[in-house]
């Protein structure tokens, strides 16, 4: 199974191949603030350390908030990004 690590906590969490970024964190206790959960709000960027490849493609509604924000290419939506393969996660500071 694919593994999640948050940082800056440094948890690392087993997950179901297909799992959102956004469900890893909730189903392991991990506070990530999502208002929407359709890749239309932002509120849910993260900054993607290692395994960038290892996430599902951008759609276009992921392409198009990204783009509206500041945001970079390491940066994703955790309701949207799929974990496919192991990945290091920078989440927000609440
Ligand atoms: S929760 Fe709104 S973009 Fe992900």
């Amino acid at each position: 199974m694919p593994k999640v690590t948050f940082m800056p906590l440094g948890q690392s969490f087993e997950v179901d191949d297909g799992t959102t970024i956004l469900v890893a964190a909730i189903r392991n206790g991990v506070k990530l603030r999502h208002d929407c959960t359709e890749a239309i709000c932002g509120t849910d960027k993260v900054k993607i350390l290692a395994g960038q490849n290892n996430l599902s493609p951008m759609d276009d509604n992921e392409e198009l908030t990204l783009s509206m924000l500041e945001s970079d290419d390491a940066d994703r939506l955790g309701c949207v990004a799929k974990v496919l393969g192991d990945v290091i996660v920078e989440i927000p500071a609440e």
